[in-house]
């Protein structure tokens, strides 16, 4: 069989991403081997808006993105081999920010023109869902056509948190999503909230080592609800009213670091509540925590000790580094679909801000801007 050798790009929020990708099918497995993963954060950019300022980031994708690129093809032998190495080229289409996405899409479909190139355009999702099956390895990893399945993925991130389910390769079901604000949202909003600065999901892990996580009882909105959706604005008010009266703006006297950590075991335990009932539902024989937020030890944690007392399914989280935006998960989506055959040309690939996963989702939310 063909090895076949694949570019990633991605561009979708505020990370400039770029990977190369071998890929190849044996009889019972996809076999891939990631040959780079860059990643140019713009964290140090937006950090002083509080949140992602997406024309900043659309000039930032461009500025990074050659240098990025020439990295991330060293190990085929930089751009001049391109044209023999690299089989097709894999994008973010979408969903993010529409001027983030454009930088990525419009440097696939120039290189794809230039050298001649299929394309395969990749939802930012699915690459969420795909990083976690690099699991420990890491570097080289076996994807298993059959016997997975069903697939539950939790996807957490800055603009999404959703419950998938998948019977097959590639195909996918949204079963719940939020209803408001994302959990990496309400991570970076309560971040703003206790002055801490973005992304808050990081800083709020940092500042609750040193926290009591039962210090404060904060709510679990809709855990008790017969659905697997999510919502997340109350449990962010209330850290607020804990910091300040709502009648009178007076600030409160409170204990930071006990209020970020019990608001990430409350979230941990919002996001584990939810899977648990759709692992009972769906008896899934995989169960996946990607995106961002699944960055968060406490959650990585709580989450994969909570599910193993219910099922005895494979229990995915990507490597912390490829929970985050990264071009290795678009990669592999990219793989697989060269692998089947899902390829196209330039012309036909379009950004889209409103990219569902599947069709049956109205009410997804994106990258989240200021
Ligand atoms: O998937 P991602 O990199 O970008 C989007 O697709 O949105 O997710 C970014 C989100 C941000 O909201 C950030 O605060 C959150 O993931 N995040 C974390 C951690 N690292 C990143 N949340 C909690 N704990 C972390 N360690
Ligand atoms: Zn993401």
């Amino acid at each position: 069989m063909k090895k076949f050798t694949i570019l990633a790009i991605e561009t979708s929020c505020d990370e400039t991403a770029a990977g190369v990708i071998e890929a190849k099918k044996t009889a019972a497995n996809f076999e891939l081997r990631v040959l780079s993963n860059v990643v140019a954060s713009q964290i140090e950019i937006h950090k002083k808006w509080g949140g992602v300022y997406p024309e900043l980031a659309s000039r930032a994708h461009l500025e990074a993105m050659i240098p990025v690129l020439e990295e991330a093809l060293e190990p085929i032998g930089g751009t001049k081999k391109l044209a023999d190495s690299i089989d097709a080229i894999a994008v973010t289409v979408g969903p993010g920010l529409i001027g983030s996405l454009l930088m990525g899409v419009e440097t696939a479909q120039i290189l794809a023109t230039y050298y001649k190139k299929p394309v395969v355009p990749v939802n930012h999702l699915e690459g969420h869902i795909y990083a976690s099956f690099t699991g420990k390895l890491k570097n080289s990893l076996k994807i298993a056509k059959t016997g997975i399945f069903p697939v539950l993925a939790l996807i957490v991130s800055g603009g999404h948190t959703s419950l998938v389910l998948m019977e097959k390769h590639l195909k996918y079901k949204t079963i719940g999503q939020t209803l408001d604000d994302a959990a990496g949202e309400a991570f970076d909003k309560v971040a703003r909230i206790l002055g801490l600065g973005y992304p808050g999901g990081p800083l709020i892990e940092k500042l609750a080592e040193g926290g009591n996580e039962n210090a404060y009882e904060l709510p679990l909105p809709m855990v008790k609800q017969d659905n697997y959706d999510f919502s997340f604005s109350g449990l962010k008010t209330a850290v607020l009213y804990t910091t300040k009266n709502p009648a009178t703006g007076k600030m409160k006297k409170y204990h930071k670091a006990d209020l970020a950590a019990s608001f990430q075991k409350t979230v941990s335990q919002i996001l584990t509540q939810k899977t648990i009932r759709a692992v009972k539902d769906f008896k899934p024989k995989t169960v996946i925590l990607s995106g961002g937020v699944s960055a968060n030890s406490h959650l990585r944690s709580f989450f994969e000790r909570e599910i193993r007392k219910i099922t005895e399914a494979q229990i995915l989280i990507p490597p912390k580094n490829l929970s985050t935006d990264n071009a290795v998960g678009i990669g592999l989506v990219g793989a697989l679909k060269l692998l089947k055959d899902k390829k196209t040309s330039w012309d036909k690939i379009k950004a889209q801000d409103n990219f569902p996963i599947d069709t049956s989702t109205a009410r997804l939310r994106y990258c989240r801007s200021v």
